[in-house]
């Protein structure tokens, strides 16, 4: 079990909520007395695991909020329901992720790994963060991964333009979610918002398996045989969402609920700035929205 701390009138969005780490976030955080704002892309999913959650607990106070975070469109329709729904949110959980073998590009024109892994966070966390700046104490959690050593940003091939393989998309996605984890908490240095990341550890979820063939099956493989139930996967988002010895910690990377290192490319402060302006081109969001002085 991955208990949360008491988290009665406190509200939560946890994104990815359908599966794995998400799904047993959700759960924890209702069971801790949370209303959760559970996101999923399929209705049908969404509704089955919202009702799970209703069944496992008594009285939770979950709600389903259809979208699909390939797209901007639906990040911004998204924000804007939950913003009608809640009139505080203390916690958003930007956990939907995955891995993709294949290059292929969104409607929007954005490649798949770069739009949900990447530029949904971004445009998300600045879309609540009205509400989140106005519920303080309050708490982005970035799910991102170890995966992200050992390799660094360029800037020419972001969305795997000149050349793409599926975990280096997705590693440095990852590395991507840091620079802009610790970007952003540097940001809203002055106010109680606080911005932090983790690597979950290697979970048997449904990582992988939207991909078609050999490569999703393989990923399956190990992780049945080698990773760790999604109980356990959890409990580092979950501490990082609920445990009060962290409501004033920003800005830091963790593994097994414990504050680590990452990578020193994920330090480069340079990066993450060039990072937010080329995302905020993207997204429309100004440049110097939260800009504050370091
Ligand atoms: N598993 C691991 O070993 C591991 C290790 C390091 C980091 N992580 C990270 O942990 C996070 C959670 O992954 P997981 O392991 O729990 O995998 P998962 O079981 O596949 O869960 C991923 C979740 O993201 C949702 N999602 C995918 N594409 C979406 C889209 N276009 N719009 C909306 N939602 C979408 C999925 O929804 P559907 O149900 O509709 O597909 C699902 O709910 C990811 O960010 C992943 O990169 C995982």
């Amino acid at each position: 079990m991955a208990a949360a701390r008491p988290m009665t009138g406190r509200v939560c969005v946890v994104t990815g909520a359908t599966s794995g780490i998400g799904y047993v976030t959700a759960l924890e955080l209702a069971r801790a007395g949370a209303s959760v704002a559970a996101v999923g892309r399929d209705a049908n999913r969404l509704a089955e695991a919202v009702t799970r959650i209703g069944s496992a607990v008594g009285n939770a106070q979950v709600q389903g909020f259809t979208a699909d975070l390939f797209l901007q469109s639906e990040v911004r329709r998204l924000a804007s329901e939950i913003g009608r729904a809640y009139p505080q949110v203390h916690v958003l959980v930007n956990n939907a992720g995955a891995v993709f073998s294949k290059r292929d590009q969104t409607s929007e024109g954005f490649e798949r790994t770069w739009a949900l892994n990447v530029v949904t966070p971004f445009l998300l966390t600045h879309l609540l963060l009205p509400r989140l700046e106005a519920s303080a104490p309050a708490r982005v959690v970035n799910v991102s991964s170890a995966a992200h050593g050992g390799v660094t940003l360029n800037f020419e091939n972001l969305q795997g333009e000149n050349r793409y393989s599926a975990f280096g998309a997705y590693s440095r996605s990852k590395l991507a979610v840091l620079l802009l984890s610790y970007e952003f908490a540097r940001r809203l240095a002055d106010t109680r918002v606080t911005v932090n990341a983790l690597h979950p550890g290697f979970v048997s979820t449904g990582f992988g398996k939207n991909n078609p063939g050999a490569f999703g099956g393989v990923i399956g493989f190990f992780s049945f045989l080698f990773g760790i139930r999604p109980q356990r996967g959890a409990r580092t988002t979950i501490f990082l969402a609920s445990d009060p010895s962290v409501e004033n910690v920003t800005g830091k990377y963790f593994i097994r609920s414990h504050e680590v290192a990452s990578s020193p490319a994920s330090y480069d402060g340079a990066a993450g700035a060039r990072l937010w302006d080329v995302l905020s081109l993207q997204t429309g969001i100004p440049t110097d929205v939260l800009a504050r002085p370091l």
